[in-house]
């Protein structure tokens, strides 16, 4: 799959099922993405993987955190895809390349996950949204201080009801000027 191809198909996959990449396969196409564009070489992340029995230790950890509300929706949110991937920014303090570029850095390497993954015919979808936040989710994967828990990659194979969703790209010429000089 050529570039263009790659980027204008990858969409977020809500349904994931198995297979989902092996460990090996996850370090193998995460080479590949750590050459994305990073100031200083600082990997300024790791990733924490769940399977199986470890996605339903989180699931329950944040169910506890919901005390009632939503318990269940959240239980098996977490439960929608075989391989939870979780993205934690590890950023260098008080280096010369500020914690913002680290930040880019990190997105750039995600995004660079994401459309490998598609191209070896995985799916994936980036969640944050109140889990990222979870104080407990934090104990229990045993993030460090100054870490910051960016969500997690819903990997797998995706579940296509029907023909693959492919979003025509948008007219962004008003995102763009040119400066002349004057
Ligand atoms: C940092 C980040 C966080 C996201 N968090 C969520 C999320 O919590 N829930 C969700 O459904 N999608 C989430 N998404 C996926 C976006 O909603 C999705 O990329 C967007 O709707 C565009 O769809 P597409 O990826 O299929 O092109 C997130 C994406 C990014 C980059």
């Amino acid at each position: 799959m050529d570039v263009m191809t790659a980027v204008l198909t990858r969409r977020s996959e809500h349904q994931l099922t198995e297979p989902a990449p092996c460990d090996q396969e996850f370090h193998y196409l995460l080479r590949a993405a750590a050459t994305a564009p990073d100031h200083g070489r600082l990997q300024p992340w790791r990733w924490i993987l769940l399977r199986g029995a470890a996605r339903h230790a989180l699931a329950d950890c944040l169910a506890e955190e919901a005390r009632g509300t939503g318990r269940d929706r959240i239980a098996a949110k977490v439960l929608r895809a075989p391989l939870l991937a979780t993205l934690v920014f590890a950023p260098r303090l008080g280096h010369r390349v500020p914690e913002w570029e680290q930040l880019a850095a990190t997105s750039a390497m995600a995004h660079a996950m994401m459309l490998l993954l598609h191209g070896r015919g995985f799916g994936s979808i980036w969640r944050t949204g109140a889990l990222a936040d979870s104080a407990q989710a934090r104990r229990l994967l045993g993030l460090r201080d100054g870490e910051r828990l960016l969500g997690w990659l819903f990997i797998g194979t995706p579940v296509r009801t029907g023909a693959p969703r492919r979003r025509p790209p948008q007219d962004v010429t008003g995102r763009v000027t040119t400066f002349t000089g004057g």
